[in-house]
């Protein structure tokens, strides 16, 4: 797969115009209508192709300036203090920092769960600024999987039932969702647990259910906040390797953790502190 990409007259910034499979191909007249603005650049002389995966291609994530205040009566608490923040597409990050320094409310904005207010937030190429919530719904239904420290398992449904909600929201028949869920289920170990309820799973089962459920809208961004904060280590170890997997197939993913081993186990490590990122390397692996 490739990426057909123009540049901005104005802006001088990357444009993606086009995914085709084969590196020859052209662009046509309908290809630019997008965005007027491409068009007098992306002439057929001038297109350039670039693979369409992997990591280094293309920006998933690009904040900056980014800023949150609490309000709770008197008291203001500036959980983010100014965050830029570039990811590229395929990366797999980890974010780390002790309690309070900001991490939940900096994966809540990436997810969409929660607003900012200041700063600019670009999401596989479109702003998230200023959506209602029928479209923050809309781009979080379409982009991002989120895993949670406590699972957010919905009690009275059993593990398939919960792993086939996402299809539901898209409007996807009883049977076909149910029928997806089960591989899901299966591609983390659990299809024998389908017709079991949260209660009657252990912690690391129900998180492997949370997992299936963040996948199964094949997501290009993979959100997980504390996923290994209630589990042993050798869950957490499977945990990891699951990410590890989605990662390698190409899938954007972004840790929140406290746990030196597991930020370890990524191939970038962002500090926050105060709301602010402290520092912001590559590991080893
Ligand atoms: N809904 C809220 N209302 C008011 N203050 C909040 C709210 N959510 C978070 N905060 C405050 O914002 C700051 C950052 O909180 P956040 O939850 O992002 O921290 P964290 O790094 O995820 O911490 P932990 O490691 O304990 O989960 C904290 O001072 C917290 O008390
Ligand atoms: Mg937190």
């Amino acid at each position: 797969m490739y990426r057909i990409t123009g540049r901005s007259e104005t802006s001088g910034e990357s444009v993606s115009l086009k995914t085709v499979t084969d590196s020859k191909s052209k662009l046509c007249e309908s290809d630019y209508s997008i965005n007027t603005i491409w068009i007098r650049y992306a002439i057929e002389t001038t297109y350039y192709t670039m693979p369409a995966t992997g990591p280094g291609t293309f920006g998933m994530i690009s904040l900056s300036g980014i800023c949150k205040t609490y309000v709770m009566g008197a008291n203001h608490v500036r959980a983010l203090d100014g965050i830029d923040l570039t990811v590229e597409k395929g990366e797999f990050l980890a974010v780390q920092g002790s309690s309070g320094s900001g991490k939940s409310t900096l994966l809540n904005i990436l997810g969409i769960l929660d607003s900012f207010d200041s700063g600019t937030y670009t999401l596989d190429n479109t702003s998230m600024s200023n959506l209602s919530q029928l479209q923050a719904a809309h781009y979080r239904n379409r982009l991002i999987g989120f895993v949670f420290q406590s699972f957010n398992l919905i009690h009275h449904k059993t593990a398939v039932e919960n792993v086939a909600l996402p299809l539901y929201y898209q409007g996807i028949a009883r049977r076909k969702r149910n029928t997806i869920a089960m591989e899901y289920l299966e591609r983390v170990g659990l299809a024998e647990r389908a017709q079991h309820k949260p209660a009657e799973l252990s912690g690391g089962q129900s998180q492997r259910v949370a997992i299936a459920r963040a996948l199964i809208t094949r997501p290009s961004l993979l959100l997980a906040d504390e996923p290994t904060g209630a589990l042993d280590t050798e869950t957490s170890e499977q945990i990891m390797a699951m990410f590890k997997a989605v990662n390698d197939e190409g899938m954007t993913v972004v840790v929140v953790t406290h746990e030196a081993e597991v930020a370890a186990q990524t191939h970038r490590i962002i500090n926050v502190r105060d709301g602010r990122i402290l520092s912001d390397e590559r590991t080893d692996q």
